[in-house]
């Protein structure tokens, strides 16, 4: 699949044209965004409206693997002392008009002042274009330009105002005013974690992935299908909900980094640590007065003015090059879940042998889904923990990433969310689902061949007779 981050100049951010009129929407900015100090906090708000832009004026930051749209051209001719051009045009040229803005993305007028211009005459017949902008320096043969660019990032954006915002909000937080009704939550893009994918354990969903989701929905989830939109508009929100998911991240991966020294709660929760120890010494042996939460916080604002020049521009552009990677590799051939063998003959042998693992202690299945496979596993009776913390849920069972309580699937009615297909249940077990508890057994607990019988097995469920079922069990109390 085509790439945009390599072919554009690296790191040249562009404004897309305002988005029109409607409700003067904002990015909200994540929890962790506000709790920093307030010297920290103005940093991440200025990177991200520089970087991002705003829901009306979107800025498409060119070093992410994002199709802004616009058709790429390259010079084959200079002309005119170099203020008329010929280029041959990569794709569909029809939006080379007068008027269109254009951008140089290679060469001598990538400079910051040079790059961005629009259209000033353009002979189809001929390909020859003039444009606006200077002409100073000449481009000369091989020299690449974009015209439109931002067009998909824009077209995207008002796909999603109209028929995405209302569940997962303007800033794709999963926010919307629809969202408090809905379980599961609407998707919350910030995080980047996507579950229905056909990628590897940490990777990103390929554009395809997305696709599905967008044109058949979520079955058994308020994700409804969008099958009506057409191919440019599912296309164009793709690119949008990617950008969407880029900028959370980017937050978060900045956030997460400025947390340690700089948020305000843990500021204050240390200094107050400290005066309770202090005064739990009383009467014993005085150590030093501790700071105050107001000096504590002020000594932090003297620390970020260091860190800013010293760290900040290296925080940016390291966050910004890891979330571009990763997208990108999504993409790549070995991101893919590809089983190493056909589909195992779904006999029933096969199937036996894919019950046995389900009910084996090296596909452990039965724990979350239950012995007959209704989603009714021990696992949902337990209190569970919450990840990297002391402190258990309130409500028995199972939960998401995002911390909300979470039904192992019910197997028994055929219903799936990521893909009906078999070699789609394959993926489910191979990696897991992501941001679930639902662990990955391909490489580690189970061998290709045996996630195939298991998947057999798991697509037979729906149609067992109840005698089987109890065999099930059965088989589960005798291996006790
Ligand atoms: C009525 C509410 C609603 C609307 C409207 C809606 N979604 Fe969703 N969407 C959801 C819910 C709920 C989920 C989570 C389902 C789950 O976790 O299984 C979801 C999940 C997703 C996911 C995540 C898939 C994954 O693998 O993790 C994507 C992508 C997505 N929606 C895209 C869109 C796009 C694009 C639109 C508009 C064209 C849209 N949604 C409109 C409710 C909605
Ligand atoms: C730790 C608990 C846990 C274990 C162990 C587990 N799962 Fe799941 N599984 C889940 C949860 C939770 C979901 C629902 C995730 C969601 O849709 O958000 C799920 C969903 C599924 C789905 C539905 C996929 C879809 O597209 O809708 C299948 C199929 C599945 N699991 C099969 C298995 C098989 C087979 C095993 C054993 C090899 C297994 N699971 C082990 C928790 C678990």
């Amino acid at each position: 699949m085509q790439r945009s981050c390599c072919y554009l100049a690296v790191g040249l951010t562009v404004l897309v044209a305002g988005c029109g009129k409607g409700p003067q929407a904002e990015f909200s900015l994540r929890e962790e965004t506000t709790d920093l100090i307030p010297e920290a906090q103005k940093v991440v708000k200025t990177t991200l409206k520089e970087k991002f832009g705003s829901p009306h004026e979107l800025i498409a930051w060119q070093r992410f693997p994002v199709n802004y749209g616009g058709v790429k051209g390259s010079v084959t001719e200079v002309a005119a002392e170099g203020k008329s051009v010929v280029v041959e045009w990569d794709g569909d040229a029809t939006q080379v008009a007068k008027d269109a803005p254009l951008i140089w993305v290679s060469g001598a007028r990538t400079g910051e002042k040079t790059s961005v211009g629009s259209v000033a005459t353009y002979d189809a017949a001929k390909k020859e274009l003039t444009w606006t902008g200077g002409s100073d320096p000449a481009p000369v043969a091989g020299d690449k330009l974009v015209i439109g660019f931002g067009k998909s990032l824009q077209t995207g954006r008002a796909v999603y105002m109209k028929n995405c915002m209302h569940c997962h909000g303007v800033s794709g937080d999963g926010n919307g005013p629809t969202a408090q009704y809905l379980n599961p939550l609407p998707r919350d893009y910030r995080s980047g974690v996507f579950k229905f994918t056909s990628t590897l354990g940490p990777e990103k969903p390929t554009r395809d992935d997305l696709n599905r989701v967008i044109k058949y929905g979520i079955p058994g989830t308020y994700m409804p299908s969008f099958l009506w939109l057409g191919d440019k508009e599912t296309e164009s929100v793709i690119e949008y909900i990617r950008w969407l998911a880029i900028r959370g991240e980017f937050e978060s991966r900045v956030d997460n980094d400025l947390a340690g020294d700089f948020s305000q709660k843990t500021i204050e929760a240390a200094a107050a640590k400290a005066k309770a120890n202090y005064d739990a010494a009383k009467g014993k042996e005085k150590p030093e007065k501790p700071q105050s939460a107001a000096a504590a916080k002020s000594a932090a604002k003297d620390k970020f003015a260091e860190y800013l020049k010293s760290d900040v521009p290296e925080l940016i552009d390291g966050s910004a090059k890891f979330i571009a990677e990763a997208w990108a590799h999504s993409e790549e051939a070995e991101s893919l879940i590809v089983p190493s063998v056909a589909r195992v003959t779904d006999d029933a042998a096969s199937r036996e042998r894919g019950r046995r693992l389900y009910l084996s202690d090296k596909g452990k299945c039965y724990t979350c889904h239950g012995i007959q496979g209704r989603g009714d596993g021990a696992a949902t009776e337990d209190f569970w923990k919450k990840p990297g913390s002391e402190e258990y849920y309130t409500k028995r069972g199972l939960h998401d990433t995002w911390g909300k309580p979470l039904q192992p699937r019910n197997l028994t009615l055929g219903q799936y969310r990521g893909g009906r297909r078999p070699v789609d249940i394959f993926r489910r077990i191979y990696a897991g689902i992501k941001g679930t508890p639902m662990p990955g057994f391909g490489r580690t607990a189970l061998k290709d061949e045996e996630i195939w019988d298991v998947v057999n097995f798991v697509m037979s469920l729906q149609y067992e007779s109840t005698p089987t079922k109890a065999k099930a069990a059965e088989h589960v109390v005798h291996s006790k």
